[in-house]
């Protein structure tokens, strides 16, 4: 990440009430299509979404490289130095736990027909919450993948959200503004809750109405899921006057990008 990009983040971080904050507890403010690349501080957890871009480059935006590896080596100045080796031990077990059991997998009609109006359903397991955000995507690639709605979706209203209380869930959503279309391809999910010791994994679903474009041929679509871990993980969350943050910081790699599988849905 560049520099600049990063201490104007800490300054932000510094500047501005939790409320206000776009990355740890989500991004309440984004209310519109969001492309992977935007979450440069997250990792990534497989080499397959940076597919095309230089070994190096790959290998320092995994989560191995780009998270746990600062934790094992808690560097005097960084924030990991405030844990024993034990602690650190816990933390990255935690954050393994979350890794391993977050998923996001997509549901679509194999076909469809021109401009027809049909659903989709992305389901989600785990991420650290509290907050987790679910987007749909044309490709598995996190500085590549565009917004549904470039390869030619329409989606057509405000998608709905089912929290991990199984209930509908209209909190991020409100935060649009009525003057513009309701139908993006991006949401926050609140009330998410992780306990990863305990393998304990919230579940969560959005469902979106989609109008199929106008032209036949085959279409790709998938999701992507973005979360984080520290929060969720044993003494990765550090408590403020204003609530939670992550023990890495506001601009440590304890986000994740992670994608389902993108289908080819023929419109005929
Ligand atoms: C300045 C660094 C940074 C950028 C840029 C960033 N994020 Fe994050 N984000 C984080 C960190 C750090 C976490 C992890 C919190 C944790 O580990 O508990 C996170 C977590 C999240 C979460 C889960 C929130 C939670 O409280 O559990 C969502 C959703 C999210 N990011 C969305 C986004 C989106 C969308 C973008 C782009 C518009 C983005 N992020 C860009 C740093 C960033």
């Amino acid at each position: 990440m560049p520099k600049l990009f990063c201490s104007l983040s800490a300054a932000a971080a510094l500047a501005f009430p939790p409320g206000a904050l776009a990355y740890p507890g989500g991004t309440p403010l984004f209310v519109t299509d969001v492309a992977p690349y935007c979450a440069s501080c997250h990792s990534s957890l497989s080499t397959e979404q940076l597919r095309g871009a230089p070994e190096k480059r790959i290998q320092s935006e995994l989560a191995g490289n780009k998270h746990i590896r600062k934790i094992e080596a808690a560097q005097p100045d960084g924030p990991y130095a405030t844990l024993t080796p034990a602690e650190r031990v816990a933390l990255i077990r935690g954050i393994r736990a979350i890794d391993a059991a977050s998923r996001v997998e997509i549901a679509a009609p194999a076909a469809v027909k021109a401009g027809e109006l049909f659903e989709v359903t992305v389901t989600t397991t785990g991420g650290g919450g509290p907050v987790i955000g679910i987007a749909l995507v044309d490709a598995a690639h996190r500085w590549q993948a565009r917004p549904a709605a470039s390869a030619g979706w329409q989606i057509v209203k405000q998608p709905r959200v089912l929290g991990a209380d199984g209930a509908d869930q209209t909190k991020f959503m409100s935060g649009r503004n009525p003057e513009l279309p309701a139908g993006i391809s991006y949401v926050n999910v609140y009330g998410i809750e992780t306990n990863p010791a305990a393998g304990e994994f919230a579940s969560a679903r959005v469902i979106y109405q989609i109008r199929a474009p106008l032209q036949p041929g085959r279409y790709p679509l998938g999701a992507v899921f973005l979360y984080g871990t520290e929060k969720a993980a044993p003494h990765g969350a550090v408590k403020e006057v204003w609530g939670q943050r992550p023990l890495g910081g506001f601009t440590g790699s304890s986000g994740r990008v992670r994608f389902s599988e993108v289908i080819e849905i023929e419109v005929r």
